[in-house]
């Protein structure tokens, strides 16, 4: 009788034993995988980074793990969910520019091998909770055709904490529309009126939790729709934070808090029903916070939209019992896009099938300390870009193309375009990267804003990062060399990605007559 898979019979032995091993070395070692994504939390929203916000929950799982201080996300809810999800940059994906609005044909190009689909292969269980946000027109772009065995949540950006309602206007038939987003698999899902997500989500969580009752390992994707606006929140959440003046600063805050609870009542799960002692949790911010809705990136610049810090430095830690180091910060740069490759090996699984990565395995810098395997982060380059939300009419710059600095001409890269990149220490940013105060915690300081002394027509800045995080001080014309290297980096990418593609509404999303938004292609 010939061997398994054609392997002569002699060499089975040694073939097989291999095998089994193998396998059985796989099964031992594969962790139970939780990636907990926040909506929109800011750096100076934790109660790590000093914030008023009180986060016990989430201090105690980052002081026991591997908080990540020089973590990076990308300044908005598609990007960010597509590189996580992809280990892609924009670039090379097509969704350089804003988000995926309701009724655009697009989704995450449905070509990309996913994070899901990659643990899938390596023998996991995957289930999603929460929020999708990488397109839904048509049904093959679903979370449950993308490698999710289970989905429970919705799949636009935005919408009612408690109805799940989302309004949206579609411009060509000039009528705003609300309807239901709220699915159970690829079922609509009833029921769940004036219940808040937070607490429904985290309950499915729990659930599955409860009924994971299999010798497999467990990939679990739970995407709050916390602290994202509309503010709401039950009353009781907001009763600590009574000394805080600003309403929605007080809203927002009772919103962190019960998010907080949230992931405390996840983790007591993950022990209950056993499984803790072999998870490895990571928790991360999408973007940063946004400032008009209650959210706070001091002491970094800017806010939720830009490239500044403010927009880009995530919170985010990794708590587990299978870290080798703990209770550290990390200092090291890691990328959301770093996830797929760093939790598909700790999977024991490959990148089989995936086009190529932009991100990196950082486990060993993550559980040991090691360096951070990159030295280099493409933060966008987004050349359609214009500012949708000007600082509140006191600064309105936007991307005018026909506005240069003084020294640099466009021969190595065009600064009119929205772009930046790190090398390094060295943070290179050219056109207008969105609005760039400093925007002060409300319960600190009276002032709303703390505006930078840069001229309107000014389109790019250098800064070392490491020493100067608040981006405060501007170094180009110190650097020049710097400056000439950076640019021709940007070039490099910019000559390498594909085109945008952002197309227009079509018309044929509207949910009148179904009453929900979902799949019309
Ligand atoms: C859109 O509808 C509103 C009323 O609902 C009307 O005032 C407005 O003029 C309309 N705009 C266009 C472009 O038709
Ligand atoms: C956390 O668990 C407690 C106790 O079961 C429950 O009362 C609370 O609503 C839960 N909170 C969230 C946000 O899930
Ligand atoms: C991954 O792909 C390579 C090249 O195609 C192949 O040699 C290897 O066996 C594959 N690995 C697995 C585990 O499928
Ligand atoms: C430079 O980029 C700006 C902004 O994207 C664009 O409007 C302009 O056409 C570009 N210029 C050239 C020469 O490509
Ligand atoms: C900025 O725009 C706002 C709203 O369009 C306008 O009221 C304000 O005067 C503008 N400010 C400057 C400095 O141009
Ligand atoms: C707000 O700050 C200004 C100066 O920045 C100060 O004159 C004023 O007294 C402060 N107001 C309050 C209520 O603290």
């Amino acid at each position: 009788m010939a061997g398994r898979a054609g392997v002569p019979p002699r060499l089975c032995l040694l073939w097989c034993a291999l095998r089994l091993a193998a396998a059985a070395g796989a099964r031992r070692a594969a962790p139970h995988l939780v990636l907990v994504l926040a909506d929109d939390l800011g750096w100076g929203d934790v109660g790590w980074h000093g914030s008023a916000i009180r986060t016990p929950r989430l201090d105690a799982l980052g002081a026991g793990g591997v908080r990540l201080e020089r973590y990076y996300t990308q300044p908005l809810c598609t990007p960010s969910r597509s590189q996580l999800l992809s280990g892609r940059y924009q670039i090379h994906t097509g969704l350089q520019h804003q988000i995926i609005w309701p009724c655009q044909p697009s989704c995450l190009p449905l070509d990309e091998k996913l994070l899901p689909e990659l643990l899938k292969d390596a023998g996991y269980v995957t289930h999603m909770v929460g929020k999708w946000h990488l397109g839904m027109y048509r049904k093959e772009c679903l979370p449950t055709r993308r490698g999710f065995d289970t989905y429970f949540g919705y799949l636009l950006g935005s919408e009612d904490y408690y109805s799940h309602d989302h309004c949206v206007l579609i411009k060509a038939k000039n009528v705003t529309r609300c309807a239901l987003d709220f699915r159970d698999g690829e079922e609509v899902a009833t029921g769940f009126k004036n219940m808040y997500s937070t607490n429904l989500f985290t309950e499915r969580a729990i659930d599955i939790i409860a009924n994971h009752k299999t010798e497999k390992p467990l990939f679990l994707y739970l995407a709050f729709q916390s602290v994202h606006e509309p503010l709401e929140v039950p009353e009781e959440y907001m009763k600590p934070y009574s000394s805080i003046k600003d309403e929605k600063r007080r809203h927002y805050a009772g919103m962190v808090t019960l998010m907080d609870e949230a992931v405390g009542n996840l983790t007591d799960a993950l022990k209950r029903y056993g499984l803790w002692d072999n998870t490895v949790l990571v928790f991360s911010t999408d973007n940063g916070g946004q400032t008009m809705a209650g959210g706070n990136n001091w002491p970094l610049r800017g806010r939720k939209w830009t490239l500044w810090e403010g927009g880009v430095r995530g919170v985010g830690f990794v708590a587990s019992p299978l870290l080798k180091q703990t209770g550290v910060e990390s200092h090291e740069l890691i990328h959301i896009s770093d996830w797929l490759p760093t939790l598909v090996h700790l999977a024991g699984g490959h990148t089989n099938g995936t086009k190529p990565l932009d991100g990196f395995d950082v486990w060993k810098t993550i559980s040991e300390g090691r360096p951070s395997p990159r030295v280099e982060l493409l933060h966008n380059i987004d050349p359609m870009f214009v500012d949708d939300y000007p600082c509140l009419g006191i600064d309105n710059r936007t991307s005018s193309p026909q506005i240069n600095s003084f020294l640099w001409d466009n021969t190595l890269f065009n600064i009119s375009m929205h772009a930046a990149i790190r090398h390094g220490k060295w943070k290179l940013l050219t056109g207008y990267p969105g609005c760039g105060h400093w925007f002060p915690p409300p319960s600190l300081f009276n002032e709303s804003n703390i505006q930078s002394s840069d001229p309107p027509t000014k389109r790019l800045w250098l800064f070392d990062i490491v020493r100067d995080p608040e981006e405060k001080n501007e170094l180009s014309e110190k650097y020049p060399h710097v400056v000439k290297k950076l640019l021709s980096r940007l070039q490099y990418y910019y000559k390498r990605s594909v085109p945008v593609f952002y197309p227009d509404e079509d018309p044929n999303c509207d949910p009148a007559a179904t009453g929900v938004w979902g799949p019309w292609a």
